[in-house]
């Protein structure tokens, strides 16, 4: 089963020449293939979003603009993580409860996702999270 221990920053490989900085992601920077990408922006300050786990999923959460706290939990361990910078995603593995809040004005939140959408990869839970973990 996995642990928060699983959970690590990436960094992404940048190009910098006075016009700038230049982020690149191609498929050797994660350790999955991405089938989905999402974003989150116009994101109120107090929002709280998350508040769930998958089962099989991976995921790289990026702040591609502003900042915002990520709380992990593995059932037995939990650790907060501010991402605040566009070229340090967080890697989530699968069997991470994730809460995100403490979004900052005009926050953009990128996320690339190992698979399409699919509500029953979901758990959305704490106590069947809980159980998940022990089966
Ligand atoms: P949810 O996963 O609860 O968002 P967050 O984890 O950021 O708080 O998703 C919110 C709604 O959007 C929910 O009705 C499911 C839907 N949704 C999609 O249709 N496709 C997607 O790729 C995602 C991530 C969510």
């Amino acid at each position: 089963m996995t642990k928060i221990e699983d959970v690590s920053i990436i960094e992404i490989p940048r190009v910098h020449d006075e016009r700038g900085l230049l982020a690149v992601i191609e498929d050797t920077t994660i350790p999955f293939k991405i089938e989905r990408v999402y974003y989150l922006y116009d994101v109120p300050s107090d929002a709280f979003r998350g508040g769930h786990a998958h089962k099989k999923l991976w995921q790289l959460i990026i702040p591609l603009s502003g900042s915002f706290d990520v709380h992990i939990k593995d059932g037995q361990n939990e650790q907060t993580i501010n991402l605040n910078k566009p070229h340090k995603g967080l890697l989530i593995v699968s069997g991470i409860w994730r809460e995100i809040d403490n979004f900052s004005s005009g926050c953009v939140c990128l996320v690339l996702a190992s698979s399409v959408y699919n509500e029953s990869d979901y758990i959305r839970d704490y106590n069947a999270f809980l159980a998940f973990k022990k089966s």
